[in-house]
């Protein structure tokens, strides 16, 4: 019998999830089916729409925006990612009644840099700007790879020093507002901020792009990003990446969870690629 799977959140319509899953599903000959599922928590609450998708077969779901949280309280065991992150982007179903949240946002940024862009973190100084749930969710996989430093800065500081005193590493870890950015070049750079959804940079000095910097985006879209933009006019030499390869990887990572099976990503990635260029063309 066919295993089903989805992606849940609101609003869901724009997921690249289904494809993404799909084309997994083919890779690796899985037989199973994935769909996006919109939750209207006017109609419903989240553990109601969960218990729903279980009483109709469901194995496992994907967890997406505003819901991170909701699916942290639901799991009856978490991971240790998920603890760290405190958010739940993955759901595995077990037959007992029983589920399991982990959290593969992480771990599919770090793959993204590490396996794809071949860029290792161990011993790189790292900036990373933004302290809110995206940044949360990704900075314990980052210091499992042991950088030399990372620097966490964002607009309100107090945030970002919040978030370094949770963590108990060997890695040099430091926070600050945008004004207290050391002025160096960085190894890698992660915008972590949702400023980019307002087509808005954070206002930091350019001298942390050094000429071989990786300047990553975890925003994505049809065109570079306006990050990717400005990294690129700063240091022409730097190479600059949006985040599409983060969610293939936390997909890749989810799929498995499920399944047991890691499916190949680059060629999923390319794959997506196309057609959302396909789909920009009027
Ligand atoms: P997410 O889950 O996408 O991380 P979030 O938890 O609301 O969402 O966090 C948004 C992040 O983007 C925060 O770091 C936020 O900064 P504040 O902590 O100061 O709010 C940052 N952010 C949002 N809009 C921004 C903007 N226009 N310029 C700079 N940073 C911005």
């Amino acid at each position: 019998m066919t295993d089903l799977y989805a992606v849940v959140g609101n609003p869901i319509s724009h997921s690249k999830s289904p494809l993404i899953h799909r084309l997994f599903a083919e890779q690796t000959q899985q037989d199973m089916a994935y769909e996006a599922i919109c939750i209207d928590t006017d109609d419903t609450t989240f553990a109601w729409a969960m218990a729903d998708l279980r009483h109709r077969g469901y194995k496992g779901v994907n967890v997406t925006v505003p819901f991170k949280l909701d699916a942290f309280e639901y799991a009856t065991q978490l991971t240790a990612r998920a603890q760290t992150a405190q958010a739940v982007n993955t759901l595995l179903f077990n037959a007992d009644g029983t589920s399991l949240g982990d959290n593969t946002d992480g771990v599919g940024l770090v793959n993204d840099i590490e396996l794809n862009a071949k860029r290792l973190f161990k011993e790189q100084s790292v900036l990373i700007l933004g302290a809110g749930g995206a940044v949360q969710g990704v900075l314990e996989p980052i210091l499992n790879k042991q950088p030399g430093l990372v620097h966490i800065a964002n607009r309100t500081d107090s945030r970002a020093n919040a978030l370094m005193q949770r963590f108990n590493t060997p890695t040099t870890l430091s926070a600050s507002g945008w004004d207290d950015i050391p002025a160096h070049p960085f190894d890698i750079i992660i915008n972590g901020t949702s400023a980019s959804l307002e087509g808005k940079i954070p206002p930091i000095t350019d001298q942390v792009i050094g000429k071989n910097s990786l300047v990553y985006d975890m925003m994505y879209g049809q065109q570079p990003t306006v990050f990717m933009d400005w990294a690129k006019r700063a240091q022409p030499t730097c190479q600059a990446l949006d985040g599409l390869g983060m969610l293939v990887g936390q997909a890749a990572e989810a799929f498995y969870v499920w399944r047991g099976v890691r499916p190949n990503m680059t060629e999923v990635i390319a794959e997506v690629r196309a057609q959302m260029a396909k789909t920009s063309t009027p």
